[in-house]
């Protein structure tokens, strides 16, 4: 199985990523890492990592949490569109409001790994050598600040996947320029997309887009009618879909599965190598905006992987419900 490392701010959608690592044979957890970004309390998002752990009935898993000081311009998920009321994406709780009814408590917010999480993502890489897949499904700036402490972590570790940035017609959610991961942290994405790690693998919302919630949480229901984890997904997409909807968008994505189902299953996408840099100009109307140079025009290496498509929806979703019958409860 391959070791694996999840950088999360836990969150609807991550939590069905998390879910379907642990679901998965070939996955290895080394660690959750908690990053702000839909939440803007560290701890209290650290404890949504934990009940998601504990409903897997996984293996112990450590979670560490990042530091809440790194600078972000993070005000928790609230977007406002088309002058309608900020809206909380992810709920209250960031897992849609039904944290509680799952068992989230006060105990959750306790026994964080000692490490804080650079230090904690650089030390399990310095362990295993090239063997690492590290899994950014929030802001980047736990790896970068990794990085800046650690300036070889790139030779170290395995691969990078990243969900962030949009690279087509779709430009931004958070703002119309930019996607929220890379918006919350400009410098961190720019950083870690020019690193020279061996491998970046980015899913923007272009591809996160062709995901649709529904489908997966439908196709788990009915595959696994009563069980724990169905319910539990059942009911944790519902505020984040409903904001959707309210949106008027046609799907509500499942944006985090995506890089981890590229992890496990990349024959089911289509990926493009590419130049990308990430606007980080203070002021900038495109601030966190992705820029991919798709023509060579800027002269420059590519950097990373840009998925561009998922090849067979179907079997997406297929695999998805697999690794959920996988869970135990
Ligand atoms: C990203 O922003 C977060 O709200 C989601 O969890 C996802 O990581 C999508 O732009
Ligand atoms: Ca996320």
């Amino acid at each position: 199985a391959r070791r694996v490392l999840i950088d999360t701010d836990p969150g609807v959608d991550d939590a069905l990523a998390i879910l379907l690592a642990l679901g998965s044979q070939r996955v290895s957890l080394h660690g959750l890492t908690i990053a702000l970004g839909n939440g803007k309390d560290i701890r209290d998002l650290g404890s949504n990592a934990k009940l998601l752990l504990r409903l897997s009935n996984a293996a112990p898993v450590p979670v560490s949490l990042g530091d809440d000081s790194l600078a972000t311009s993070c005000e928790g998920a609230t977007v406002s569109r088309k002058g309608m009321e900020k809206q909380l994406v992810h709920g209250e709780d960031n897992l849609g409001n039904v944290g509680a009814k799952y068992g989230k408590c006060d105990e959750d917010y306790r026994d964080f790994h000692p490490l804080k999480a650079p230090e904690f993502i650089y030390d399990v890489c310095r362990r295993f050598p090239g063997e690492v897949s590290v899994v950014c499904i929030g802001p980047l700036n736990n790896l970068a600040e990794a990085l800046q402490q650690h300036p070889d972590l790139p030779e170290l570790v395995r691969e990078v996947l990243i969900m962030g940035g949009a690279f087509g017609l779709r430009r931004g959610n958070r703002t119309p320029a930019a996607e929220a991961n890379f918006y919350h942290a400009p410098e961190a994405a720019q950083a870690v997309l020019t690193a020279k790690f061996k491998r970046v693998v980015v899913a923007g919302l272009d591809v996160t887009h062709q995901t649709e919630m529904r489908e997966l949480r439908a196709a788990c229901v009915a595959a696994a009618p009563g069980s724990v984890i169905s319910q539990f997904i059942w009911d944790v997409c519902e505020t984040y879909m409903n904001v959707y909807h309210d949106w008027g968008e046609t799907v509500a994505p499942a944006h985090d599965v995506v890089p981890i189902m590229y992890l496990l299953r990349p024959e089911l996408f289509e990926a493009e190598e590419v130049r990308v840099e990430v606007e980080t100009a203070p002021a900038a109307l495109t601030r966190g905006m992705s820029i991919a140079d798709w023509k060579g025009q800027w002269g420059k290496e590519p950097n990373c992987l840009v998925v561009t498509q998922i090849r067979d929806v179907a079997a997406f979703t297929a695999a998805f419900v697999a690794a959920m019958a996988r869970l135990p409860l």
